[in-house]
């Protein structure tokens, strides 16, 4: 196998892309793609995004200290790419332009994209400045699905919610791929390995 190094670039893949949600001082709802985001701690339950400071959402997020995750469905893809190419410091009806409807999300003060299957309540935790972008942790104090994205048990299922999936070096969209395998349970087969005598 012939290892090329690629150098220090954020080349990991791949990433979800996630559509913050937020206010503005007038009440504005704005909405923004993010890639640079992530799953950051269980308890209590937090996400992590990247925002470069010149966003209008990262005005937004200091102001009203929350903001939404939303995940789009591969349906509203170009709806989902729309709100990454177009700045809410320009425009203030990103929504409407989209064909989307904000919603008043339950436990904060910021709006939701209704037509997603899947949004997190979030309260700004923490942030650093990294360089390029600033780190957000948010605090999820809310997850709130469609009914007709959960399982059995009620869980959030992937396929019913059917997410976009970012390429970043690529710059491209991907849908769900199929289930290859149980987590915690496929790799047990080299746990219970028994060292050659
Ligand atoms: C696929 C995609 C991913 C993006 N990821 C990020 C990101 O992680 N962080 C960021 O600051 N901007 C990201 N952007 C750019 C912002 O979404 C874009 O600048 C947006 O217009 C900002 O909107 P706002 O000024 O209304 O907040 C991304 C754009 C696209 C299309």
């Amino acid at each position: 196998m012939a290892e090329i190094s690629l150098g220090p670039r954020p080349y990991a893949v791949p990433t979800p892309l996630w559509i913050i949600g937020t206010y503005d001082r007038e009440g504005n709802p704005d909405a923004m793609a993010a890639a640079w985001a992530g799953i950051a701690n269980s308890e209590p339950p937090c996400v992590v995004v990247g925002v470069r400071s010149s966003r209008k959402t990262y005005e937004n997020i200091l102001e009203n200290r929350c903001f939404t995750i939303n995940v789009p469905n591969t349906t509203l893809a170009p709806q989902a790419d729309y709100f990454g190419i177009e700045s809410g410091r320009e425009e203030k009806g990103k929504f409407e332009k989209a064909g989307l409807t904000p919603g008043r999300a339950g436990k904060i003060n910021a709006p939701y994209v209704r037509e997603f299957p899947l949004h997190l309540e979030c309260r700004l935790a923490d942030r650093m400045t990294m360089g390029s972008h600033v780190v957000i942790i948010g605090q999820i104090l809310d997850v709130v699905a469609d009914e007709s994205v959960l399982d059995e048990k009620g869980r959030p299922d992937i396929k019913k919610i059917d997410p976009v999936i970012f390429a970043p070096v690529m710059q491209a969209y991907f849908g769900v791929g199929e289930n290859i395998g149980k987590a915690f349970e496929i790799g047990k087969e080299f746990k219970d390995k028994k060292d050659p005598e």
